[in-house]
């Protein structure tokens, strides 16, 4: 096929477009340059690329893409002279072009176990409320057994604000204040925001969500805890044979004090990757310290409970196998939108 140079096809075109009297010559013009065996695909068949060099090759590249683009603006106005802008402006809206998509949001992983495990709980008779993310150093702390001087402070690092109050360290820090609102017997839930100073890595970050459980009434015991947990686990994991096993723990505002872990769904207990031991560690908990009862205002010799901190963004990380804690702060909704609700 016969060659052509970038200097004939703008000489070319630029005579041609002069001689245009109405719009079908426009359209003639389109299918000669732009066609499937159009000018512009000759002048691209006159180049041989593989010979080129980058350099060559990304200048040729421009000086295209500039001829084009002239040659279609060329034509546009001559078209809109030609009919009226009236008509032109209507020719370049297509209607029969599909509409941009608007995406739609996406519920993201910590909020689906949370809105999940609430329904859960909820079906056991616990309530869900919110408390406040600023507390006092005294419901955060000192209400829960944990006294100023106490070590068990410094295994929390605290945001502290001026004025002596904290960011919440965990959801605990509603326990006592639920306890003075609503006395015993008590069954609630509180699922919310912590914030830790901590440095972040693929499995800490500095705001995280827990969901704190508490639940007061005459005798309980650690076999109602265990229950709890149980019936919990086997919901959201929709399956009832989630193997557990509790570990002593150490939490100043309870005692005796639990871990409790579960067999790695992963691998079923062999030891894996994620879990190295065959077990995971869940959910911190226990039964309710007698100073946080009194605390509270409720009185230990009449009612016992137990409570746990469960941690929501650890469990979503198992339940939907994500690896890397920072990715659920990272606000692209490409990983929000990828989870959905079981429940
Ligand atoms: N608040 C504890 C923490 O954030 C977790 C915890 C442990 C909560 C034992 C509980 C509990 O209710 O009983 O580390």
């Amino acid at each position: 096929m016969e060659t052509i140079s970038f200097n004939e096809v703008r000489e070319a075109f630029a005579k041609e477009v002069l001689e245009a009297k109405a719009i079908d010559d426009i359209e003639k013009l389109k299918v000669k340059y732009m066609g499937r065996k159009g000018v512009f695909r000759r002048l691209q068949d006159g180049f041989d690329f593989q010979l080129m060099s980058a350099k060559e090759k990304k200048r040729f590249g421009i000086e295209f893409n500039t001829l084009k683009k002239h040659f279609e603006e060329t034509l546009i106005e001559v078209e809109a002279k030609l009919v009226g802008d009236n008509v032109t402006l209507v020719r370049k809206i297509d209607v029969s072009l599909p509409g941009k998509d608007s995406r739609i949001g996406a519920i993201h992983p910590v909020n689906l176990v949370q809105i999940e495990l609430e329904a859960i709980f909820q079906g056991m008779g616990f309530s869900a409320m919110t408390g406040p993310e600023v507390v006092s150093e005294f419901n955060n702390f000192d209400a829960l057994n944990i006294p100023n001087d106490h070590p068990a402070r410094d295994m929390q690092d605290t945001y502290w604000l001026k004025n002596g109050m904290v960011l919440r360290t965990h959801t605990s820090s509603n326990q006592v204040p639920a306890l003075k609102k609503f006395g015993a017997p008590l069954r609630v839930i509180f699922p919310g925001r912590c914030f830790r100073y901590e440095n972040v890595d693929a499995s800490h970050e500095n705001t995280f969500y827990q969901l704190e459980g508490l639940m007061v009434d005459r005798d309980i015991s650690v076999a109602h805890l265990i229950g709890v947990m149980k019936t919990l686990l086997s919901e959201v994991f929709h399956r009832d044979d989630v193997k557990i096993r509790l570990r002593p723990g150490y939490f100043p505002f309870v005692e005796p004090g639990f871990e409790l872990d579960i067999q790695c769904l992963l691998c079923g207990g062999k030891g894996c990757l994620t879990c190295r031991t065959g077990w995971i560690e869940l959910i911190p908990c226990g039964m309710v310290h007698p100073m946080v009862l009194k605390h509270g205002g409720v009185d230990p010799s009449k009612y016992t409970g137990f409570a746990f901190g469960l941690g929501l963004t650890r469990l979503a990380m198992m339940k939907f196998s994500i690896p890397e804690i920072r990715l659920f702060n990272c606000g692209d909704i490409r990983f929000n939108s990828q989870f959905i609700a079981t429940v």
